[in-house]
């Protein structure tokens, strides 16, 4: 017997209403780091601020705000969410927040009480970092000064604005795993992988996601949409030498902002090239750009 449309449309709101729920109430995947022996150092923390970028999110546009104190919203399909105070600010800022919180928050997109962070925080890459990074980017964020300003609220449209939504989102689409060396290639190449793919976290803007937000591993650097809804090229090894970068170009890009057209990169390329990349060690940057143009002879 056929059974009417009603019957079906309710059978259906109840098997999903069931997988959300369930969905919801799994916890979702957290990665446990074993600390025995590491010590963290603020000045490589200061280093791996800019590594991170955390500068460019989390402050105000290059001196109009004081340091890590808040930044201004960040525009997503979504609505605006804005980057909060990270100063020792025991008030307003992660003052009262201990190592682990720290790291739940970068490694698992875990906050003190437990709620998921929005993905806009890029944490699916930060999940890659090193123990030793991460507890030097600790040891840092205790020396700069407390600032007292409350971080600007979130403005997202609803459904979005129900951050339990994040616990779903994370169970799905997040896998925090540390990095891991690609023993096929060198150290610099792997250096340059970590930065890419870890604390540099280019494929948030650089990687294609799907309607859900979710990054699509299987095309990593394809090219993809940054802040503001604007469009971000693909930066695969393949890409980058049919726009005729070569070796050179790319370390040079990162620090002066000028394409081997003469073009200058700007917008959010621009801000990431200001507030982090310019401010690495030209080691670092080339080894960001071995590891993207997959450079042979460079695998030392
Ligand atoms: C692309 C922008 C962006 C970058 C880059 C970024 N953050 Fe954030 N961060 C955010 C946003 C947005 C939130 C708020 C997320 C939320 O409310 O769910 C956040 C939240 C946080 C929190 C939680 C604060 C709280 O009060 O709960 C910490 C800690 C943090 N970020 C640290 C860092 C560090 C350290 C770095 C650099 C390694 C960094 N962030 C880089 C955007 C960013
Ligand atoms: C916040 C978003 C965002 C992040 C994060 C980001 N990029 Fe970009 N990137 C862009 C945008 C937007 C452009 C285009 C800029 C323009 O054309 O002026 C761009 C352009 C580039 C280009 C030039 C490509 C071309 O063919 O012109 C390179 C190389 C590049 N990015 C490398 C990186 C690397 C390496 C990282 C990580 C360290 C990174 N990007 C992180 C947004 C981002």
């Amino acid at each position: 017997m056929k059974k009417p449309p009603i019957i079906l449309a309710a059978a259906f709101s109840v098997v999903a209403g069931l997988v959300t729920l369930s969905i919801l109430f799994l916890a979702p995947p957290a990665q446990v780091r074993d600390w025995s022996g590491v010590t963290g150092d603020a000045e490589r923390g200061q280093y791996v601020s800019r590594l991170g970028g955390c500068v460019a999110c989390h402050t105000l546009a290059e001196g109009a705000g004081p340091l890590l104190s808040g930044g201004a919203p960040i525009m997503t399909p979504f609505g605006s969410i804005a980057a909060p105070n990270i100063t020792p600010d025991r008030a307003y800022g992660i003052g009262s927040w201990t190592r682990d919180d720290f790291a739940a928050a970068l490694l698992n997109g875990a906050a003190p009480d437990g709620s998921s962070y929005y993905p806009v925080f890029p944490y699916p890459s930060y999940a890659r970092m090193s123990t030793q990074d991460v507890a030097d980017l600790w040891a840092y964020l205790q020396t700069i000064p407390p600032i007292s300003t409350p971080s600007q609220e979130h403005d997202l449209t609803w459904p979005f604005s129900q951050r339990v939504l994040m616990r779903a989102w994370k169970t799905l689409f997040f896998t925090p795993v540390e990095f891991q060396p690609d023993p096929k290639h060198g150290a610099k190449w792997n250096r340059g992988a970590y930065i890419v793919s870890g604390p540099g976290h280019c494929g948030e803007c650089h990687s294609p996601r799907g309607i859900l937000g979710n990054s699509d591993a299987a095309r990593a650097l394809e090219g993809g949409m940054g802040p503001n809804g604007k469009k971000v090229p693909s930066i695969t090894a393949q890409a980058l030498a049919q726009a005729g970068w070569t070796r050179g170009d790319v370390a040079f890009a990162l620090f002066l902002s000028i394409t081997p057209d003469g073009d200058s990169l700007g917008g959010a390329m621009g801000e990431v090239i200001r507030d982090g990349a310019r401010h690495l060690t030209p080691e670092d940057r080339e080894a960001i750009e071995a590891y993207l143009l997959d450079l042979p002879g460079t695998d030392d």
